[in-house]
């Protein structure tokens, strides 16, 4: 008879520092220490229910469905935004080397008190983008007895985008978000671009403006988003599929989409970007003081200034490429 197995459990008395601040009465927020007996399995939110149940009932977080489900619970622990519901504690003491953890709110999004954030910014910011389909005469059937078929390669273009629940923990970790108040952030663009390719909508035109006008060029590609998702959404790669899907559909007078094609152009032509004279190609003549000031500076530390981007051996390797990617594009067409 084979041996049976018992998983070992483990019993940590951990220090959670817990970040604290109601509005009304605090003038800055503060931290707060619980002793908590943390065991293998516990989540962040089952440690931080024992916290209120059993040593603090004015600590206040926010949680529904304790499935990874409803997106409400996500807080920040050690400075990364988790869903508390579906986030064991132990790993993480174990990976930081102390028994010690610190939980913070999401961040660039207004305190209501404790760990509870304000989300309406960001509900606004994602009404803006027309979050929802809007009817494709072409695709819709007129009745309600037909179904509105798609191909299984369709659906593959966005399903996966469909499983965001909206938690914000990308919003949180964005730097976009950090240094523009009016960025739209990253869940915003990724639904934007979800209901854009839906074959069945008839938006498209409008969410491209949209999202224009809420700095889909401003995006970094810092790929935190991508990295903090517990859906795997990857609204980085979203963000650049719609940038393309706005160059496609011929909206090339942007500093972004003049800043892709000077890049583009460049590594064809040079093996490398022409970094000095970026600033003009993006900006027109608005650019040159970008570009004298820098020169100023260069200057004033005695290195040699130069508006001519230097040629680098095994140039001519790259325009082999594009041209190779180019034959394959006809091909694929
Ligand atoms: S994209 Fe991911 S991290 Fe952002 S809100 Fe949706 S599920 Fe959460
Ligand atoms: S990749 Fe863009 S959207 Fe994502 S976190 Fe970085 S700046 Fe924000
Ligand atoms: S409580 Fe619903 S996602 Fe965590």
């Amino acid at each position: 008879m084979s041996e049976k197995i018992i998983p070992t459990r483990e019993k940590i008395l951990a220090n959670i520092r817990i970040q604290r601040f109601t509005p009304d009465k605090d003038r800055t927020p503060y931290f707060d220490n619980f002793k908590v007996e943390v065991e293998t399995g516990m989540t962040v939110l089952e440690a931080l229910r024992l916290i209120k149940n059993q040593q603090d009932s004015s600590l206040t977080f926010r949680a529904f469905c304790r499935s990874a489900i409803c997106g409400s619970c996500t807080v920040r622990v050690n400075a990364d935004p988790v869903l508390a519901c579906s986030t064991q504690l132990l790993p993480i003491i174990k990976d930081f080397g102390k028994a010690s953890v610190t939980i913070t709110p999401m961040s660039n999004l207004p305190i209501l008190r404790d760990l509870v954030v304000d989300i309406d910014p960001v509900i606004e910011k994602l009404a803006k983008m027309h979050p929802y389909l809007m009817k494709n005469k072409e695709r819709i059937p007129k009745t309600l007895e037909q179904e509105s078929l798609m191909s299984q390669k369709e659906l593959t273009q966005f399903g996966q985008l469909t499983d965001c629940i909206l938690c914000g923990a990308c919003f949180s970790t964005c730097s976009a978000v950090k240094v523009d108040k009016t960025y739209a952030g990253p869940l915003s663009f990724a639904k934007a671009y979800r209901f854009s390719i839906d074959p069945r909508d008839s938006f498209r035109g409008m969410r491209i403006q949209a999202s224009m006008d809420q700095g889909l060029w401003s995006c970094v590609q810092c790929r935190k988003c991508i990295k903090v998702c517990p859906k795997d959404i990857r609204p980085a790669d979203s963000i650049r599929d719609m940038r393309r899907i706005a160059i496609d559909d011929g909206i090339h007078d942007t500093p972004g989409s003049r800043r892709a094609k000077a890049y583009t152009d460049d590594v064809e032509k040079f093996g490398q970007v022409n970094k000095p004279m970026l600033p003009v190609i993006v900006n027109g003549t608005k650019g040159w003081a970008a570009i004298e000031a820098a020169e100023v500076g260069l200057k004033k530390h005695g290195l040699e200034v130069t508006r001519q981007v230097c040629k680098l051996p095994g140039q001519s390797g790259s325009a082999k490429v594009y041209s190779k990617i180019r034959e394959i594009e006809k091909k694929g067409k």
